[in-house]
């Protein structure tokens, strides 16, 4: 499987997101990937649907917006109306994921379920084949710069040996503390959408970092 990079912009400069975004582009990224935060799910905020309303023109790579908020049910029209092309959702946020997978697939999007790094990957096993892409957290939700957790990397492997039994080819993405160093390990283990913030953000030649996560 290809390895895709899905470019954070929680580590862009805020100031200026359509010369962030071209970046991102022109450094050889596939996805923009777009967190939302509530406040409640997780204990930080960031932006919503009015700023990828406002950014969406500056960019032609598809959104990946992942949403760390309770009750996503309630804003998968929104954010389907704002650009997104790809809703992720967190299993613990949602007291009937089916439903909100159905809502994002009724708009034509493909759908997504994240766990976070303490919740058993297998509760999603029944979930797999209505499900585009599943978002393994490697890091506690909520910042971006934190340390990857390296126990996250069994339920990487659990997971994509359950997808190939099931005959699924899932899309498993990691997102947080994915660099240089933990690629080649989350790539191993069986994830294919690499979710990076800070560390292609911040580097000196974004082009070679990205680069440099597909080696
Ligand atoms: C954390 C976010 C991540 C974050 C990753 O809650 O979901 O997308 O921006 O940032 P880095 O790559 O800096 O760990
Ligand atoms: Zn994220």
């Amino acid at each position: 499987m290809d390895t895709k990079i899905s470019a954070s912009i929680l580590s862009a400069d805020f100031g200026n997101l359509e010369r962030e975004l071209k970046r991102a582009q022109e450094s050889g990224c596939d996805m923009i990937h777009f967190d939302v935060m509530d406040g409640h799910f997780v204990p930080n905020l960031s932006y919503g649907v009015p700023v990828l309303k406002s950014i969406r023109k500056y960019c032609s790579l598809p959104f990946d917006v992942h949403l760390m908020i309770t009750d996503p049910l309630g804003f998968i029209d929104a954010f389907a109306d704002a650009g997104a092309d790809h809703i992720t959702f967190h299993l613990e946020a949602a007291d009937n994921p089916d439903e909100v997978i159905e809502k994002i697939r009724s708009r034509g999007l493909t759908a997504g379920i994240s766990v976070k790094p303490k919740t058993p990957v297998e509760l999603i096993y029944p979930l797999i084949k209505k499900l585009d892409m599943v978002l393994i957290m490697t890091v506690e939700p909520g910042f971006g710069g934190q340390g990857f957790i390296p126990e996250t990397l069994e339920k990487i492997s659990a997971l994509r040996k359950e997808a190939e039994r099931q005959g699924s080819e899932l899309d498993i993405e990691v997102d947080g503390g994915i660099g240089f160093n933990t690629s080649p390990k989350v790539r191993e283990a069986g994830a294919n959408v690499l979710v990076s913030g800070s560390y292609i953000f911040k580097a000196e030649d974004m082009a070679a970092a990205v680069a440099s996560m597909r080696r």
